[in-house]
């Protein structure tokens, strides 16, 4: 698994010390919250970092999750976005906090936006891990951010390639002979 990687981008201690951070920033912006905090985390790239960040908050949150699918190739995503698990919680009137692992294209947090906001939450943030610029097509406002990145493939900490090296500890960039081959 580690031969695959290129080069590393973030390593364990770099995550924990941004993770750490958000969850600093949320906990501080929430402190006085009467409603109760949702986290929602968009299964399955979001399930490391979240399992980290929930623990990095202070105040209570509650969890719940949502699974996204959106068509296209392995190493890019299309336009169109299929609801494959909605959440378990009405939403009406409380705070939620989407936890996403990396928003590149912006589709679908675009769209997953688009469909909590009609069911009146109090209020609705972003917290992403990484977002590569770059490659927007469509704009998404990202409240808590972990660190901008360039257009390279990444895989780890949650991260993928056609289900595989989620569970390296750090974000490398996959060597391009991988996913060419
Ligand atoms: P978007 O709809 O184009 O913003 O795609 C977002 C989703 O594509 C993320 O939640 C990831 O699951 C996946 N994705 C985007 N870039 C990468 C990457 O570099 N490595 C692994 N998955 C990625
Ligand atoms: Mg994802």
């Amino acid at each position: 698994m580690h031969d695959d990687i290129e080069r590393i981008v973030f390593t364990e201690e770099e995550l924990k010390a941004k993770v750490k951070a958000l969850g600093e920033r949320i906990s501080a912006d929430y402190r006085d919250a009467k409603e109760t905090v949702f986290c929602v985390g968009i299964l399955k790239g979001a399930v490391v970092f979240y399992t980290d960040l929930v623990r990095s908050i202070s105040i209570p949150v509650q969890f719940d999750f949502m699974i996204a699918s959106s068509y296209g190739n392995a190493t890019s995503t299309s336009g169109s976005v299929k609801l494959l698990k909605d959440l378990d919680y009405d939403i009406e009137g409380k705070h939620v906090i989407i936890v996403e692992d990396i928003i590149d294209s912006g589709t679908t947090m675009h769209y997953l936006l688009r469909i909590l906001k009609e069911r009146k939450p109090k209020s609705i943030k972003l917290c992403a891990l990484l977002s590569k610029p770059s490659r927007r097509a469509v704009d998404v406002d990202i409240d808590y951010l972990g660190a901008e990145v360039p257009d390279e493939f990444l895989v780890g900490y949650g991260l993928d390639y056609a289900e595989v090296y989620r569970n390296l500890p750090y974000i490398g960039v996959l060597k391009p002979d991988i996913y060419r081959s």
